[in-house]
């Protein structure tokens, strides 16, 4: 598995990470984790080891793939400089609501980007997550999402 960069660290980005360390397709030190105002990526530090950025460019430094998982009001607000940040690497929307195509427009220069629809058993790890792509996953990028996914359960 390459780096992984989580925007988002709350309840759903916590049982990615939980299941990505658990299948041990990742060490802690593979994955970096942002928040908001609040302290959840602090806590999901101290819980499982990954690393904590405070910038946007310290979070996709060394990332390949960027797994969105902040609320979908949130993504509003996301600071622009991801949107040039992103360039060449694989995004994930796990954003409720929020279109394939809005996703691809803000991260423009991505190399492909990816949404699941997962549920909300999901959060301990006994949900079942569909996914989709801008265009088709090539086979190491479908391999890197659905282990991403695989934390929340199955994926179709
Ligand atoms: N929960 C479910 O059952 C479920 C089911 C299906 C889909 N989803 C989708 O999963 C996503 C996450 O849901 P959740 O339940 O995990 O939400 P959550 O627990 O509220 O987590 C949201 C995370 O986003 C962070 N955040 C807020 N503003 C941010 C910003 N500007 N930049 C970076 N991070 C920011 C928050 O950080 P702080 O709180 O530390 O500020 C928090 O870590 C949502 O888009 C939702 O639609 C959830």
């Amino acid at each position: 598995m390459p780096q992984l960069a989580f925007i988002g660290s709350g309840r759903m980005a916590g049982a990615m990470v939980q299941g990505l360390l658990r299948s041990g397709a990742c060490a802690p030190a593979d994955i970096t984790v942002i928040g908001g105002n609040d302290s959840t990526a602090v806590d999901l530090s101290k819980a499982t080891g990954v690393r904590v950025a405070s910038t946007p460019a310290e979070l996709l430094a060394g990332a390949d793939a960027i797994v969105l998982a902040c609320k979908p009001q949130q993504f509003a607000d996301l600071d622009k400089s991801y949107a040039t940040l992103a360039q060449g690497k694989l995004v994930l929307s796990i954003l409720a609501g929020t279109r394939l195509a809005t996703i691809g427009t803000f991260f423009a220069s991505a190399r492909n980007v990816a949404r699941a629809m997962p549920n909300t058993p999901g959060a301990v790890g006994q949900g079942i997550s569909a996914r989709c792509s801008a265009t088709p996953l090539a086979a190491a990028d479908a391999k890197i999402v659905d282990a991403i996914l695989s934390g929340l359960g199955p994926v179709l």
